[in-house]
């Protein structure tokens, strides 16, 4: 069992000075709290260290943005000599230019771009701009967008959000296209905008996404796609690239840059050249270690033919992770599912013990063998040979004891900590 005495200390202070973590998905009650380690100290490769010296195989990769690993050695590099030259000035850096070029190449919807600091930015500028081009109001989406106003209004942690604001925001069902359709309807003449991930657990049907864009095109409201996981983990594209099915505007962040904050809005350039209509505007926007590693990620990208990369690292994790479910005759318990690139375990009921108890069991059982997971794994570049295989054989040795713990009845007094909460996808 690792020692987490520094973790635990540090958490200590922590409950004194921060109030709840900064990001939601870094909740210690997300995890098995007391046994995942609360606190990293540094971290290389597919692998992190807590401040305690133990070293952990991870696949939570900051949320999704390490894809190249930590550390990656271009990029670094590249961050390193830009920190020598300055952060932030009070005019454009050329930077800003060059990354911006980079993307309108390789995103087939993107003309023009802009930049913000994370997610949020951009999908509330795709937003904003959106109604300010169609001079509509209501909002449809589906899927997670961040933390802004009118999204949040429609999820169960809607305090602080004036009421007003969820009657102009509509959540309709992934791959249903009568819920998108029946919410267009409603508020025909008044939706400015359709806001959602082109994929989320699972594949759009056959047509899905050419039927969501056929509806845009007819109702006259803009399609944004929000690529903020998405983007660059399917195709150095975008998830559009690999549809073929394109968006008005679209919203990458995260992986863009392998873990520094930077996010760009893109699209067409009759509602991007817009964008200085509205106030859509950050004091580090520009800043150029962040605009230094983008550039750099997606060199790395096209050099090393990442995408295929990670594609051969998931095709093993997935499909050795079914394989040792299936052997452990564990199939109506748990289920590997979603994409190479980006797959999660869902856990079932099973007789009397709770679904959340089993994935908490799980997620402390591998937290105690050195896997950091939170029930999903975000795979990339550094995933590869050794560490898949190591995972298969603490997954044999912890799918063993779920079963042996189900049979007997003991998971639940098994537990150590409380129950892992659900992320902010699912509020
Ligand atoms: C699909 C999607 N959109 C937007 C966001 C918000 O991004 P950020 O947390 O960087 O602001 C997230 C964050 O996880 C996301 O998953």
């Amino acid at each position: 069992m690792n020692t987490l005495k520094k973790s635990l200390e540090i958490y200590e202070r922590s409950q004194k000075v921060i109030a709840g973590p900064s990001t939601f998905g870094k909740s210690p009650d997300q995890f098995a709290q007391g046994i995942t380690p609360y606190a990293v100290s540094h971290g290389k490769g597919a692998y992190v260290w807590d401040v305690d010296g133990n070293k952990y195989l991870d696949y939570t990769v900051a949320l999704g943005c390490v894809i190249l690993g930590y550390c990656h050695p271009y990029v670094e590099e590249a961050v390193k000599k830009q920190a020598e030259k300055g952060f932030s000035f009070s005019f454009v850096h050329y930077l800003e230019v060059e990354v911006a070029e980079m993307l309108c190449e390789r995103i087939p919807c993107a003309e023009m771009a802009r930049f913000g600091k994370n997610g949020n930015d951009v999908t509330s500028a795709a937003v904003r701009l959106s109604r300010y081009v169609t001079g509509k109001d209501h909002v449809l989406f589906c899927g997670y967008h961040g933390w802004q106003d009118w999204y949040i209004s429609q999820t169960s942690m809607n305090g602080g959000i004036l009421d007003t604001i969820k009657e102009y925001s509509h959540r309709f069902t992934y791959n249903d296209l009568e819920s998108l359709e029946s919410l267009l309807r409603q508020y025909k003449g008044s939706t400015a905008c359709i806001i959602m991930e082109p994929v989320s657990r699972v594949s759009p049907k056959e047509g899905y996404l050419e039927a969501v864009r056929k509806l845009a095109d007819q109702y006259k409201v803009v399609l944004i796609f929000d690529e903020v996981v998405t983007g660059f983990r399917f195709h150095r594209g975008g998830y559009q690239a690999l549809s073929g099915v394109i968006p008005d505007l679209a919203c990458f962040s995260k992986a863009m840059t392998n873990g520094l904050p930077l996010s760009a809005l893109v699209g067409k350039k009759e509602i991007m050249e817009r964008c200085s209509e509205i106030f859509f505007s950050l004091t580090t926007a520009g800043e150029t270690v962040s605009l230094a590693a983008a550039k750099a990620v997606m060199e790395v990208f096209d050099k090393e033919n990442v995408i295929e990369a990670i594609e051969c690292n998931g095709r093993k994790l997935l499909e050795g992770v079914k394989k040792t479910i299936h052997s452990h005759e564990l199939n109506d318990v748990v289920v590997a599912d979603g994409f190479f690139c980006r797959n999660v375990m869902i856990f079932k009921d099973s007789g009397e013990v709770p679904a959340a108890d089993i994935r908490t069991y799980w997620i402390q059982e591998l937290a105690k063998r050195n896997i950091l997971s939170g029930g999903y794994h975000m795979v990339g570049l550094t995933h590869q040979d050794n560490e898949i295989s190591c995972t298969l054989d603490t997954y044999a040795e912890v799918f063993r004891l779920i079963k042996k713990a189900l049979e007997d009845g003991s998971l639940s007094d098994q537990l150590q900590c409380s129950t892992a909460k659900q992320s902010a996808r699912s509020l």
